[in-house]
Order: C-alpha cells, then structure tokens, then sequence
C-alpha cells in the first residue's frame, strides 16, 4: 500500500523528493509570511541584533512553509541550520526543495521509510549542533543514546510539543538527560494558539481532506480531554456533531461534562460512534477490542504526536486493508469496514497542511525567543526541563495581539498599588 518513494533529489546539502517542486514552494513560504506577522517582527529585530550568531542549530521539525519561516528567522538572526522532519508523512515536499533551493541544508521527504527518517537524523547531528530543535524527542533522544560526546558542546535544546516533554520528564527523573531542555510547548500561548485551536482545526482539517465526511449529526468520539482534544471537541461541535469523550483524568473527565458533552469509557463509545480521534499522547488507546465493536463504516483518525493510540499494527494482522484514495485507507474485518485517515499518523500534517500559519506564528515565535534566551543564558542553565520566563510568553501574546490590531489597557498607578496590597478592604 506504499503511495510513497521512488527517487530523491539530491545534492551536497539535501535529500529532497524533487527540486522541480522548488516555486511552489518559495509561492507556499511567502504566503506562510504573510500571515506570520508576529514572527516576521521577530525576524526582523533578529537580523539588525543577531542574537544566534555562533548559534549551529540542529532541527527535527515539521518540514512545513511555516517551519521555512522559522528557519529564515534564524538565519536572520545569524544561526546556521540544519533540519530534517519529525514524523514520516509531515514534509511538504516542495517546502523542503525550495529551503534547498534557498542553501539551507535539508534532508526530509513525505513518505520517509523508518531507516531514512533516522538517517536523516544523523544527517542533522552531523551538522553537529549547538543549539537543537525537537518536536516529539527524537533528534534529543537519538544524542543521548548514541551521539553523547557532542552533548558537552551543546548549550540547550528546544521541544515543539507534549509528547516530547513527556519523554524528556522521564529522562530527567531518570537522570538520563544530559542538557537543558527549554519546553517551548509549556508556552501559555502556544498551549493557547497551537494544541487548542490549531489542533481543533487542522485535525477536522485532515478528516475532512481525506474522507469528504459530514460531521453535522455524527457521533463523534474525541479520546482525551486535554488541550487538544478540548479544542477538537469544540470544533466538531460547532460543525453539528455530538460529541463523545473518554478519558482516564477525573478532572479532565469533569471539565467535559461540564462544558456539555457526553463522557464515558471507550468500550460503551465504540459501539455509538462514527468518527473516532484520539488526542491522547498515550498508545493503544482505540484498541482492536473496541474496533470489534464499532459500526460499519466507521472513521478513525489520530492528531497525537505518534501513531501509537490506534492500534494499527495489529488491525493490520487481521483485516484485510486497501488504499481506497491517499491517506484513506479501508480495513475489512468480516467483512465490516473501518476507515483509516493517514496511516493513523497525526492526521492534520499527515492529510492536510498542518496547523493555519497563523498559530506556528505564534508558537515559532517561541521557538525563536528560546533559542535567543538558551544563548544569552549559556552554561547558566540545569540539564533539566525548563520553563521560559513569563515576561517571554507574554511577550509573544503582545507580537500576536499587534499583528492582529489589538490594543488593550494598561494597569493604572492606583490599580496597580491596589493589586500589591492586602491593607484594603471592604
Ligand atoms: P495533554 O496531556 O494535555 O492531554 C492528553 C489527555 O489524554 C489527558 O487529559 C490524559 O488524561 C488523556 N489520556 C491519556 N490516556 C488516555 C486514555 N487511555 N484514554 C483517554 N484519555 C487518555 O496533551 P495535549 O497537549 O492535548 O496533546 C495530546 C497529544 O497531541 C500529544 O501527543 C501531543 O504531542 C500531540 N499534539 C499534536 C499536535 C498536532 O499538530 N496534531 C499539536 C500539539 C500536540
């Protein structure tokens, strides 16, 4: 069922699907600017101060238009950059020629085999970088385990989302983490902007491109009640559909019922629900127990960060599958079918386009600050999970806030005093 391969492109410095695709994407990264003003402010204070000068900056990112403009932000600011993607089927392979095209050494194409997505990988620590750039851990991962002599070069790294947090938590707590970590994800505003309604809408985003479904009057059942699933939940509902979600958190669970929709386990929601997401960061979570009891017909799509929450492998060993149209795939188990958007992989980046520029504005602006914060702060930070400062985040809330035309007060001198004092009361 592979839609994918055939031969790369490439040249001293990239590995792309083909070069010929290089217009349509320097025409896709200017439209990405267009819409990441945020972003481009910082890009243009990063080229008059170069902040990253010195900076070699090792990504493993999406290879998207938006990600493009991350990387000239950069490289305004003075860094060198390497990148290669974060999950197999997220390139836009003609963003990744047009970056070539443009000098920036890039090795990612959509469709990625498992040797070359790790390949790849080495490419990048190759570059051997000061400074790194994770969206799910891999790339940091990859340096701990094989790579740990260029750790003592590195000054800090940077991760884009949960998962990758979860994964550098659990190499922390096993002492196992080697450099800081700056968990750009932790940004309120990209909790906001990125996982919220970025998910809510490119999640729908995939389903939609792949299956032409209507969500008005379908049960759909949204696992895990998190940012992401919030902000799915609140997307499908607004298109008419009844919401359905599970969860093993009590307070999460609560949050979902009280915002108005129906929660139970898994195994009561697989035999009412017609489209199925799971947004949980956790494996195994749509089970081939539950796929037994499903309907006929039914779609099942995944937004977290890995292709672990649909048990896919072992669906694979049973059912008979085919490739009904690209990224749509139709398992057959007696006879009843169930539907696969994007080989379970994120289903937003694996279908569609990934989230509107607009939001990786304002995450990236995250990205790129930390970056600058990692290199101002060199050898003054614990090789540990970090948080950026607050005065940042809200920094990157007021860039998203002015690119939107947005004006809002300012504390007065008396209401500020007022705020810092316990004297008055009633
Ligand atoms: P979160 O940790 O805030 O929420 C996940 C929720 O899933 C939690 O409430 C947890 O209790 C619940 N959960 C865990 N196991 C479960 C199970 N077996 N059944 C039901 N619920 C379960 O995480 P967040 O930020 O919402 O992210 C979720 C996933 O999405 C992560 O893998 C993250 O990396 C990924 N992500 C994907 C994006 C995309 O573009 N598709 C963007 C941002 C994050």
């Amino acid at each position: 069922m592979v839609i994918f391969g055939g031969f790369m492109d490439k040249g001293k410095n990239y590995e792309v699907k083909d070069m010929k695709l290089a217009g349509q994407g320097s025409l896709n990264i200017e439209l990405a600017e267009s819409r990441m003003q945020a972003l481009m402010n910082v890009k243009q204070r990063f080229a008059k101060e170069k902040p990253l000068k010195g900076a070699r900056i090792g990504m493993a990112l999406h290879v998207t238009k938006e990600t493009a403009v991350l990387v000239s932000t950069l490289i305004a600011g003075g860094a060198e950059v390497a990148i290669t993607g974060c999950n197999p089927l997220s390139t836009q392979d003609d963003v990744a020629a047009a970056m070539a095209e443009e000098g920036t050494k890039v090795w990612a194409y959509k469709g990625e085999t498992k040797d070359d997505y790790y390949r790849y990988i080495n490419y990048v620590i190759n570059f051997k970088p000061n400074l790194t750039i994770d969206d799910g851990c891999d790339l940091v991962s990859e340096i701990h385990k094989k790579h740990t002599h260029l750790i003592k070069d590195i000054i800090a790294g940077c991760e884009e989302t949960t998962t990758g947090i979860i994964r550098l938590k659990a190499m922390e707590r096993d002492s196992a983490l080697k450099y800081p970590m700056i968990a750009v994800n932790d940004n309120k505003t990209k909790h906001l902007l990125d996982n919220f309604y970025g998910t809510g809408q490119s999640t729908i985003d995939g389903i939609l491109r792949s299956t032409n479904i209507l969500f008005a009057g379908k049960n759909v059942v949204v696992c895990g009640y998190g940012s992401c699933g919030k902000g799915v939940s609140l997307r499908a509902k607004g298109m008419g559909s009844n919401v359905i979600v599970t969860e093993v958190d009590p307070f999460r669970a609560l949050q979902a019922a009280l915002d108005g929709f129906r929660v139970m386990p898994i195994k009561e929601a697989a035999e009412m629900g017609d489209i199925f997401i799971t947004v949980t960061g956790n494996k195994n979570v749509v089970d081939i127990a539950h796929m037994k009891l499903m309907k006929e017909g039914v779609v099942l799509a995944n937004s977290g960060h890995f292709d672990a929450e649909i048990n896919i492998n072992e669906l694979k060993k049973i059912a008979k599958a085919r490739r009904v149209r690209p990224f749509l795939d139709e398992y057959s188990i007696n006879g009843k079918k169930i539907f696969i958007c994007g080989e379970a992989r994120l289903v937003n980046l694996a279908a569609a386009e990934g989230h509107p520029s607009e939001v990786m504005s304002t995450s990236f602006c995250g990205q790129a600050l930390a970056c600058e914060y990692a290199v101002k702060n060199k050898g003054k930070m614990a090789p540990k999970v970090i948080q950026l400062p607050e005065e940042i985040d809200n920094h990157i809330a007021k860039l998203q806030l002015e690119a939107m035309g947005i004006n809002i007060d300012k504390l007065t001198a008396e209401q500020k005093k007022y705020l810092e004092s316990w004297q008055e009361g009633t």
